[in-house]
């Protein structure tokens, strides 16, 4: 698959086969999260990765929602430094990580991580050092549906030179 069918392809999946994924693969994926583009190359992030039965159990007890998360073989916990940028730069390095998956034939799904009354709690689950913010968790496993959400036109969305009334010509 290139990047093009990547990108236009990939949905959020929230059901899975349990099958483990090979730590390869997840490394894989991981790296593609590592090299997005960062403001400054500051490169705020780190990652955990989380495939224990009973951590998954607990990050999603913690988080009270997202019960696929138990049934996602792997779930990728990002965090960031608190800098300038770094929502941008966290954001980057996530969709990369959804895209990456998804190439590898995976599905994944972005879990509200930054701000959420839980953040904390999962930092402190995860051993986080004082300095890293919670980001966002994403599930990720072979998927086990084939979703096709509603998606907004390019008409609706796209303008030239300057804002316009949609031309409905695309
Ligand atoms: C910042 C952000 C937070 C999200 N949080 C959640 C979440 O907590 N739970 C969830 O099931 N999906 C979450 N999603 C996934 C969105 O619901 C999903 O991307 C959206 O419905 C569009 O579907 P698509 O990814 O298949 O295009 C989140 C996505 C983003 C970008």
């Amino acid at each position: 698959m290139d990047a093009h069918e990547c990108m236009r392809t990939r949905r959020t999946i929230r059901a899975y086969e349990e099958t483990p994924l090979s730590r390869a693969m997840i490394e894989e994926i991981v790296d593609c999260g590592r090299l997005a583009a960062t403001a400054m190359n500051n490169q705020p992030w780190s990652f955990v990765v989380v495939q224990e039965v009973a951590a998954r159990a607990r990050l999603q007890e913690i988080l009270g929602h997202a019960e696929f998360l138990r049934q996602a073989p792997c779930c990728i916990v990002i965090f960031h430094r608190e800098i300038d940028f770094a929502v941008e730069d966290a954001s980057a390095a996530t969709q990369n990580i959804l895209n990456a998956a998804w190439a590898h034939g995976l599905g994944s799904c972005w879990i509200a991580g930054r701000g959420m009354d839980y953040a904390p709690r999962v930092a402190e689950l995860l051993g986080a050092p004082k300095d890293l913010r919670l980001f966002a968790l994403v599930s990720l496993g072979r998927p086990a549906e084939n979703p096709q959400p509603e998606k907004r036109p390019l008409s609706e969305q796209l303008s030239w030179e300057r804002f316009s009334e949609p031309s409905g010509d695309l």
